[in-house]
């Protein structure tokens, strides 16, 4: 039986990191880590200081791997993307098979929140599905969605309202919900355009927690363009961009 722990390592803030985060870090014997998309070298940074800052108690090891990339959506969005977590389940099998020995714990640094736009749960299910031995506890996250509203200083939802989170690219597809709040995360296209701006209010957030932070809200109407240049001039000037915004009716800012 293998043993692995998720841990949630917060939104790019090595102190978003939980006292039970920083306790399991402690408990880990292999951390598996993902080589993926062009921010690697920044995200694989933030891995290392947090593993050289926090674990105190014992030796580690750290493995970095490549994860399989997902194919272009040919056929269906979501068949892709099973495939795709077909090939990572059978790279994390291998990972966990050779690299972790038996009586070891393994360790997944996940960004944010494990249950939040991450494959890493879904992935391990897979491997358990298959008839994998592993045993796995969770260890939950700072998302980047809890730090815009820190930041922007105000609450998710308005009074007795619901809130949706989706991706940029179902908000394109379909548009706004019912929700009174509006999360947009994964969003490569600017997907608020998609929306008709008059009444609605933005809070936009990028590279929330770290050193690059940047910070726009108001009127939709009149910041759209200052987000996208802003936004646009960053990747330009950093190489890739995280980003999340919260949308809703101006009434209720
Ligand atoms: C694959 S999802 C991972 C979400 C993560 N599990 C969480 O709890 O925040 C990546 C998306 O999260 C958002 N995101 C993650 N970290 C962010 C940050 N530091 N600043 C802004 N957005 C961030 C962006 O929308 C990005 O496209």
């Amino acid at each position: 039986m293998r043993r692995a722990l998720i841990i949630g390592i917060g939104a790019g803030d090595p102190d978003h990191l939980t006292l039970q985060a920083i306790k399991a870090l402690n408990q880990v014997d292999v951390f598996l880590v993902a080589r993926k998309g062009d921010h690697k070298d920044d995200l694989a940074r933030l891995r290392r200081e947090i593993c050289d800052r926090f674990v105190t108690d014992r030796p580690y090891r750290m493995v970095a791997f490549d994860q399989p990339r997902r194919e272009d959506v040919s056929t269906s969005y979501t068949a892709t993307v099973h495939q795709w977590h077909a090939a990572i389940a059978r790279r994390f099998e291998a990972l966990l098979t050779d690299e972790v020995r038996d009586g070891e714990c393994a360790g997944f640094l996940v960004w944010g929140d494990p249950s939040l736009y991450d494959s890493t749960l879904r992935i391990l299910d897979t491997l358990k599905a298959g008839g994998f031995a592993l045993d796995y506890d969770i260890i939950p996250g700072i998302s980047s969605v809890q730090v815009l509203a820190a930041r922007h200083k105000v609450p998710l939802n308005g009074i007795g309202e619901s809130i949706e989170i989706t991706t940029g690219r179902r908000l394109a597809e379909r548009g706004l919900g019912d929700a009174g709040s509006t999360i947009v995360m994964l969003d490569g296209a600017l997907a608020f355009r998609a929306i008709e701006p008059a009444g609605m209010y933005i809070h936009w957030g990028a590279y929330l927690g770290t050193q690059d932070e940047i910070l726009i809200s108001g009127a939709l109407e009149e910041v759209a363009d200052e987000i996208a240049r802003v936004r646009a001039e960053a990747r330009a000037a950093k190489g890739w961009i995280m980003d999340t915004y919260l949308l809703r009716k101006l009434k209720t800012p």
